[in-house]
């Protein structure tokens, strides 16, 4: 096995030598021919299709209907962008005026003929429908294989798979039939791993010339191995750390004496520039900005998504904001907290009870990691307008809190209570492996481990009700279960936020 990774990761190594279509993970013969195929959710009606190819698309084009066999719709776009040092353009197509909760059929056009395989994708229930439906959450998700998390370890490394362990993409697309759709908020591909994976010899050394492509490789096998996912179920990211960041920047080679600096990363690398390119979050319908902050309904469910790498606000600096290896800001001074300010107040909880928050960094953890700029800004706008959850990971971690606001625990902990409730599940899973838990835990923990991969679900039974389930990435079981109870008759559609 050693040998034959080994192997692999010396042909990567040599890109002259590897075919044109080669993207890390694996080869296709039309450089049109479309991987990392992803859906996401664009206001109530549509969704944005997005797929790489290896090569630019004049107009890139998708032929779509609610059956398989007569895709009598069509929509194109000109957005087929690439950046320096990817390998591959992004395209995306929005599909408008779809009915909501169906399930609709798509091909792809590949130079002026549709592509084989019809793909399938379903809307979003519409606000305002009560209907039971569970999310996936991923959080801290980065590659897996042999360019990422797997079996062997480098010098150094920790937590490598057990032989014959699922990855968490393995177990969620075991379950896939269960979720409705998936969250990745932040750290997505941890292709800035390259760095670290080098030093600690889990890949070969390579030049100045090649580290782009290393890079770039690692990016692509990670949407390749997600489209098992992305290709069925709507995948919404938000910014994390490892979008913008040089493997957090003073990366040491201690063998050697190095240490490195945001120099040594590929100009693509930085400032969320992938992530800019790779996505289309729906910005547009909810008045945020590009994929950094917006939001969508589902159902009986608001969702935000927020920034917490950039743009905090009231002259609050983000964690990964103005260094040249990091970024932003994108918006104007206060524009986030502003629109979100507006967001969560035009919220209908009659059609929407439930208001979910997902960002990168945690506000409470036992393991550290705290972002207290992130809390100064956002915790007063959740307290007022009665967000439920935040959702969060950036901490390579389970740790489930108690609803809490200004470091005061509430005293009705999951019953009916006042404040947010905050989860931490940073332990998806990727090259640097987990965290370690501070002991004592923090009062306001009620559960949390660091011993293993793992992901959650958010079940919403109805308006009253939302269950998080901690899942064992290995084996698909749940470790952790706990419901939210808010006082709410759903019979009525009638209650106080
Ligand atoms: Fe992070």
């Amino acid at each position: 096995m050693a040998i034959r990774l080994w192997a692999l990761c010396l042909t990567l190594a040599a890109t002259n030598a590897v075919p044109s279509y080669y993207d890390g993970y694996q080869t296709v013969d039309r450089p049109t021919q479309p991987v990392q195929m992803r859906i996401a959710y664009n206001g109530p009606y549509g969704v944005t299709v997005s797929w790489n190819t290896f090569q630019q698309i004049q107009r890139p084009t998708v032929r779509f209907a609610e059956e398989p066999y007569f895709l009598y719709r069509t929509a194109s776009s000109e957005d087929s962008t690439t950046y320096p040092t990817s390998l591959t353009y992004s395209n995306h197509v929005r599909l408008n005026g779809l009915l909501p909760d169906t399930q609709y059929y798509e091909q792809y056009l590949i130079d002026g003929s549709n592509s084989s395989q019809p793909l399938s994708f379903r809307t979003a229930k519409e606000a305002g429908n009560h209907e039971p439906f569970t999310v996936g959450v991923v959080v801290d998700m980065g590659t897996f294989g042999p360019l990422g998390l797997s079996t062997a370890t480098g010098v150094g490394a920790a937590n490598p798979l057990r032989p014959g362990e699922h990855t968490t993409i393995q177990t969620l697309s075991q379950q896939l039939s269960e979720l409705d759709f998936v969250v990745h908020p932040g750290d997505l591909s941890y292709a800035d791993a390259w760095l670290k994976e080098e030093i600690q010899r889990y890949l070969p050394n390579t030049s100045r010339i090649d580290n782009p492509t290393v890079y770039e490789h690692i990016n692509n096998a990670f949407y390749d191995e997600l489209v098992n996912i992305t290709s069925y179920k709507p995948y919404m990211v938000s910014p994390g750390n490892h979008e913008a960041n040089c493997d957090n920047g003073g990366t040491k080679d201690k063998t050697n004496g190095v240490t490195y600096t945001e120099a040594i990363c590929p100009v693509g690398q930085t400032n969320f520039t992938g992530f800019r390119n790779r996505f289309r979050m729906p910005s547009g319908p909810s008045g945020g900005l590009e994929n950094f902050w917006y939001s969508y309904d589902y159902g009986m469910a608001h969702f935000v998504s927020i920034d917490t790498e950039t743009d905090l606000g009231h002259g609050l600096t983000g964690p990964d904001e103005g260094s040249p290896e990091f970024s932003g800001p994108f918006g104007l001074m206060n524009q986030q907290l502003d629109w979100l300010e507006k967001d969560l107040a035009s919220v209908d909880r009659r059609k929407t009870p439930w208001v979910v928050v997902l960002g990168h960094r945690p506000f409470y953890n036992s393991a550290g990691g705290i972002c207290t700029n992130c809390s100064a800004n956002f915790e007063p706008l959740f307290h007022r307008y009665g967000v439920d959850l935040y959702f969060c990971g950036h901490s390579h971690v389970y740790n489930r809190n108690a609803p809490i606001y200004n470091n005061v625990t509430d005293p009705r902990e999951l019953n009916n209570p006042n404040s947010t409730w905050y989860i931490v599940n940073g332990a998806a899973g990727h090259y640097d492996g987990l965290d370690t838990l501070n002991y004592p835990l923090m009062p306001y923990t009620r559960y949390a481990q660091d011993q293993d991969y793992s992901f959650s679900k958010l079940i919403f039974h109805n308006c009253s009700h939302l269950t998080q389930q901690a899942v064992w990435s290995s084996n698909g079981s749940v470790y952790d279960e706990a419901t939210l109870f808010k006082d709410r008759d759903c019979a009525k559609g009638l209650w106080k936020e």
